[in-house]
């Protein structure tokens, strides 16, 4: 098996899910374990695809459904590097691959509902129904951190938001890091 098999199988496993017809309660059941288990084990995703900036953190994707019904994306904070408070409007999961991350928790108004740390090998789950707003942030101080994420939609091109401190909110595009994919078939 080469390393990338650990991503193919688990994008040919969410393919199914969808296929057959999963809605969020289903895809946060059925493919939290199957995400938990891909980021269990840190050897698969290639080197250019956990190239941090500078500047600010880097979101890479790695594949996009044709239908876009939904994207993987592995998100690389250097240290001290921070997302903006962002929504997403779709269902999402996070799962911890390298370092550790603290997700700060918003209310839909922008308003501070809470914190938690994550670790290798957690999945946490996004949504308008489960909590969707949130600031994540590279809780080391000296290295980088790096987690995969899989959207109900193509996210890079999903219009969403980022909050201001007193809750307005601005429209945002993130877009991707990167213009080449990785190649599952190697
Ligand atoms: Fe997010």
């Amino acid at each position: 098996m080469t390393q990338l098999a650990r991503l193919r199988g688990f994008i040919q496993s969410v393919t199914r899910l969808l296929d057959d017809g999963a809605d969020e309660a289903r895809i946060f059941r059925d493919g939290r374990p199957l995400l938990a288990d891909l980021v269990r084990h840190d050897d698969w995703l290639p080197d250019a695809y956990a190239q941090p900036h500078p500047d600010h953190y880097q979101q890479y994707l790695l594949h996009c459904d044709p239908l876009e019904r939904f994207s993987v994306v592995s998100f690389v904070w250097g240290p001290g590097q921070t997302t903006p408070v962002h929504d997403h409007t779709v269902w999402g999961m996070v799962g911890i691959l390298r370092g550790a991350e603290l997700c700060e928790e918003f209310d839909a108004h922008g308003q501070p509902a809470g914190r938690h740390e994550l670790r290798p090998g957690q999945v946490d789950l996004v949504s308008p129904n489960v909590g969707d707003v949130h600031r994540v942030s590279n809780l080391l101080a000296d290295a980088v951190s790096v987690s995969i994420h899989v959207y109900g939609a193509n996210i890079g091109r999903v219009e969403r938001h980022v909050f201001q401190p007193d809750g307005t909110r601005r429209p945002f595009v993130s877009g991707y890091a990167n213009e080449l994919l990785p190649n599952l078939w190697v």
